[in-house]
């Protein structure tokens, strides 16, 4: 039987929600646990299945489709870009590369106003925890408990159990040690005159939508300060209006040396960022760090086009409105609270949230789980409105709890 075959049979004679078993008739590295869908195509929030089901979709491919599925204005800028050069190294200057890397900067309006392309979160946070290194001459970093920075040797090194659980590597390349995410008081006892920096989501993703809160992260920069330590906020996932803001820095009103930016910065087009405050840009050498896709123009096209739509449809304001709604509104069924910002939330829900997306996805609504057993995470597009989340609500509102 094809693999999608297999699928199919499974989303349509079984109940359950994850496929891990070893697929011998893929081709495909077997390391992802699935859904029992095929998606055949997806239009603004919803996705088709092959089967024909329709997708009410608040999962967002993972907080990656910011503006949906099939944007047109996303479109017509890869298509333009495509057709006019699609891709050209950073050592031959592109009037797009640079225009892309202003209206990052101005979209974040925090100061950090230089950019260096990459084209993934842990890329993104891999060059930040580098050039923390070699612009101290430090030796440590300092991450939190329960915080997800990415699969490569650095970024899985400031991972919260990665070295227990996947990392691989023989050993972690630098020092790292891990603070409570919730004790603005503690931050003291871990940050010292060797840390180099410090990383941290200001709202964690894979942790469960946990809202790290302006005193946690204020605390951090005060203690960055004092110590010289660079703070780096990981905002792969957390950023690009999904609080509500352009990042968590804009929405708690802590501004970091270094913000790294991924997942809806391109909608589906892979583009990361790394933003740099004017005294970290300063200090940077030629050969310091590069890249070969990184900058790309259909990338940088894209990344553009993002911003000018997040902005000429209004989908700040968008984000913080329906987010409210989802807060009055869904807890009810097995959901007993809210955490998060934005449309970075997490339900809390009395069952099993394993349990909860089951039976979500039995009624054609797709959720995310997290690191907590007790979290339903929610990563819509910010276009999503009040009806859909109605739907959501009429949903919760029919599963025991
Ligand atoms: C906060 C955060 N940082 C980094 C990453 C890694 O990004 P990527 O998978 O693009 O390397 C992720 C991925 O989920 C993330 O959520």
């Amino acid at each position: 039987m094809e693999y999608s075959d297999r699928l199919l049979a499974m989303a349509t004679h079984s109940k359950a929600t994850t496929l891990t078993a070893q697929n011998t008739t893929s081709h495909l590295a077997q390391v992802f646990a699935q859904y029992p869908i095929e998606v055949a195509h997806g239009e603004g929030v919803w996705l088709h299945a092959r089967d024909g089901r329709k997708i009410l979709d608040f999962y967002g491919g993972h907080a990656v489709a910011g503006l949906g599925y099939g944007h047109p204005r996303w479109l017509a800028a890869l298509e333009r870009q495509a057709r006019q050069m699609a891709f050209q190294t950073n050592a031959l200057p592109m009037v797009i590369r640079e225009r892309a890397a202003a209206r990052l900067a101005k979209f974040a309006g925090l100061g950090l106003n230089t950019v260096f392309w990459i084209n993934s979160g842990a890329e993104a946070n891999e060059n930040a925890l580098k050039l923390a290194f070699k612009l101290t001459g430090r030796s440590k970093i300092v991450a939190l408990e329960q915080g997800w920075h990415g699969r490569t040797a650095a970024a899985g090194a400031v991972t919260w159990g990665a070295l227990e659980k996947w990392y691989g590597f023989p050993r972690a390349p630098f020092d790292v040690s891990f603070a409570p995410r919730d004790n603005p008081a503690a931050v003291g006892q871990f940050i010292d005159r060797d840390t180099a920096a410090v990383i941290v989501e200001p709202v964690q993703g894979v942790g469960g939508a946990f809202d790290v809160g302006k005193p946690m992260l204020q605390a951090l920069k005060e203690r960055c300060d004092e110590t010289g330590a660079l703070l780096i906020f990981d905002e792969v996932q957390c950023g690009m209006g999904r609080t509500g803001a352009p990042f968590g820095a804009n929405y708690y009103g802590v501004t970091p040396d270094m913000i790294t930016a991924a997942k809806a910065l391109g909608n589906g087009f892979p583009v990361s960022a790394l933003l740099l405050s004017g005294g970290v840009a300063e200090k940077l050498k030629y050969d310091d760090m590069g890249t070969t896709f990184g900058g790309g123009p259909m990338a940088c096209a894209v990344a553009e086009a993002v911003i000018d739509t997040i902005e000429s449809e209004s989908l700040l304001a968008n984000v913080r409105q329906v987010s409210a709604y989802i807060r009055g509104s869904c807890v009810i069924g097995p959901v007993t609270g809210v955490q998060g910002a934005g449309f970075l939330l997490g339900l809390k829900t009395s069952r099993p949230a394993k349990e909860v997306q089951a039976a979500l996805l039995a009624k054609n609504i797709l959720t995310g789980t997290s690191a907590d057993p007790n979290i339903l995470r929610l990563l819509p597009a910010y276009i999503l409105n009040e009806g859909h989340v109605d739907q959501l609500s009429d949903a919760l509102a029919r599963i025991s709890a």
